[in-house]
């Protein structure tokens, strides 16, 4: 176990830096499968990872060196599976917390947990969570923040970074610790039953709540007001006077 001097009680506490690496969630998993008990709150930190996975089979790429990216182990046994986008919640909200106070509160979550800047990507989160019975065992939470990059391959559109936003280099240890930081607070806001605040705060956050936006259904374009999220995680949108519902799967968000 590597110390380090997060002023945190446990979330980075055990940070391992690796210089290459096809995932950090991959790598947390055979991990965490291991016979030696990982502690709650262990960091993987990637300079470089060859394979990085992003949601719905997406792959996740960052240029090496500039960015983080980073998988943490929780242990969310409080938590039963049906109530499994909570931990989506909370954790949205703690780098929202994080990134608003560098950069201001035109940082947004886009539905279900990517991180938004005005109507450009500044991170992504990948959650994988591991059942034990009715409850989660576990959970491997992988984010990746764009920080120091200022060029993307053109085939990602509506992306930018810290350094884009700020104008200078921000250091990434700086950033994690003050990431672990509020992941951890919003952690023990969930662990502590306080579900209905953490809903609330995810909606007063998130991008594109109560604007008309065009989104993509079954491959035809529909305009529609984003109104809330149901207890699933799924989004309910308001389309010409019908409360409707979408899975991660079914909808998707047409850019300006
Ligand atoms: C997304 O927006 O699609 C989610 C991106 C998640 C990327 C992070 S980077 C660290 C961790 N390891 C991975 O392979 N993916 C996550």
């Amino acid at each position: 176990m590597q110390n380090n001097t997060f002023s945190t009680l446990f979330v980075g506490q055990n940070l391992v830096t690796l210089n290459r690496v096809d995932s950090t969630n991959n790598f947390l998993k055979q991990e965490v499968a291991k016979s030696t008990p990982l502690p709650e709150g262990t960091v993987i930190l990637a300079e470089e990872q060859f394979a990085g996975r992003g949601q719905v089979n997406n792959t996740w790429t960052s240029e090496p060196g500039k960015n983080l990216t980073f998988s943490l182990l929780l242990f969310p046994s409080f938590l039963p599976a049906q109530k499994q986008f909570l931990l989506n919640q909370a954790i949205s909200i703690a780098i929202n917390d994080a990134l608003a106070n560098i950069i201001g509160p035109q940082v947004k979550i886009k539905w279900p947990n990517d991180i938004y800047f005005k109507d450009d990507k500044l991170g992504g989160v990948l959650i994988e969570n591991v059942l034990r019975g009715n409850n989660l065992k576990y959970a491997i939470v992988g984010i990746g923040i764009n920080v120091n990059q200022l060029t993307f391959p053109s085939t990602i559109k509506n992306v930018t970074s810290l350094k884009e936003i700020l104008h200078r280099d921000y250091h990434k240890i700086d950033l994690l610790s003050q990431l672990c930081k509020s992941i951890e607070q919003r952690y023990l806001q969930l662990r502590s039953g306080n579900y209905h605040s953490i809903e609330a705060e995810y909606l007063s956050n998130l991008y594109k709540l109560n604007e008309l936006h065009t989104f993509k259904i079954e491959g035809k374009e529909e305009v529609g007001v984003i109104s809330g999220i149901d207890e699933f995680g799924c989004l309910q949108i308001r389309m010409g006077g019908e409360l409707r519902t979408f899975d991660f799967k079914e909808v998707a968000f047409v850019q300006n």
